[in-house]
């Protein structure tokens, strides 16, 4: 018989619940605390706390319905110069959420700031909190505070890109900062499965834009100044080629599709007008891009 065998003449069976390593049982203690916590939740994602730590519950939830794919697919097509496949796209539900708990260890295994994964079921994905969004760190900086902190994001945004990463919803508000260190959140767009790695970080860098045309301390001019400067500051870290390649090449399809939409720029609603303004920053830059051409792979 093997060793333990005199140990459990003294003590009797184990408790199964002293075999669980400590964590195992936290782990347990955070799943039930999920479930209890799920029935009121106000949001598809809700703070829990165990043991004096706090955690992020997110819930499953469907896919896009096929207009709303629709609507993504042509986003995509404008920022980063593709028409992706639509199912990626529609991917919803308990798949959803282990993808994107696969994406959160993948990264956090390459020592990625990204939240640790805590549980996933077909439920739900328990993560631990890393801090409040960008979006509401910035309510609290000057104009001036708010800038440096959009910078810091695009040259954080370059790194992790050079390093073979890329996010998929690299928005400011998944975007959250703790302990004065910025992590990534949401990871939950499979866009792996229809888009180069190059369209893919182009694509981050546009939503990243895209997000900062809606921050409200800066308009008109001032926002075009901090869009075109944020896109300095990701092109001055020394990004992969790949993604600068794609930059340029979906700048020249957006200049068509401009020109023949122009037309209609002030009749349309505000999202595509923040479009617009995403791709009047990259076209201000293109001068920069261009020199950069010589160091790229291409
Ligand atoms: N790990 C986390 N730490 C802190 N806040 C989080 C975390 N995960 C989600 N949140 C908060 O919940 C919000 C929604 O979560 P997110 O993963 O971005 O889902 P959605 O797909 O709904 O945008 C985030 O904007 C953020 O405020
Ligand atoms: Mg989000």
């Amino acid at each position: 018989m093997g060793m333990d065998s005199g140990l459990m003449g003294d003590h009797g069976p184990p408790d199964p619940s002293a075999v669980a390593r400590p964590d195992e049982r936290d782990v347990e203690a955070v799943r039930a605390r999920a479930y209890r916590e799920a029935a009121s939740a106000k949001r598809r994602v809700y703070a829990i706390s165990h043991d004096g730590r706090r955690y992020m519950v997110k819930q499953s939830a469907p896919g896009r319905t096929l207009p709303r794919a629709l609507g993504g697919a042509f986003l995509v097509r404008i920022l980063a110069g593709h028409w992706p496949r639509l199912a990626p796209l529609r991917l919803g539900e308990a798949e959803q959420l282990h993808y994107e708990a696969s994406r959160l260890r993948g990264l956090a295994d390459d020592g990625q700031q990204v939240p640790r994964v805590v549980l996933v079921s077909d439920d739900h994905l328990v993560m631990e909190d890393v801090g409040p969004p960008l979006t509401q760190v910035m309510r609290s900086l000057t104009p001036a505070g708010q800038a440096d902190l959009i910078f810091r994001v695009a040259a954080d945004l370059a790194d992790f890109h050079r390093r073979g990463h890329w996010h998929g919803g690299a928005q400011l508000r998944n975007h959250t900062r703790l302990h004065d260190r910025l992590y990534r959140i949401d990871f939950e767009e499979p866009l792996d499965q229809t888009l180069t790695l190059g369209s893919r970080q182009a694509m981050d860098l546009m939503l990243l834009v895209h997000s900062v045309t809606a921050v409200k301390a800066f308009v008109g001019r001032h926002r075009h100044a901090l869009c075109c400067e944020l896109i300095d500051q990701y092109l001055a870290n020394s990004p992969p080629a790949g993604s600068l390649e794609v930059l340029r090449q979906s700048q020249r399809i957006k200049r068509r599709l401009k020109k023949s939409l122009g037309w209609a720029r002030r009749w349309t609603g505000k999202d595509l007008e923040r479009i617009w303004l995403t791709t009047e920053a990259v076209e201000a830059v293109m001068p920069r891009l261009a020199a950069d051409r010589h160091d790229s792979a291409f």
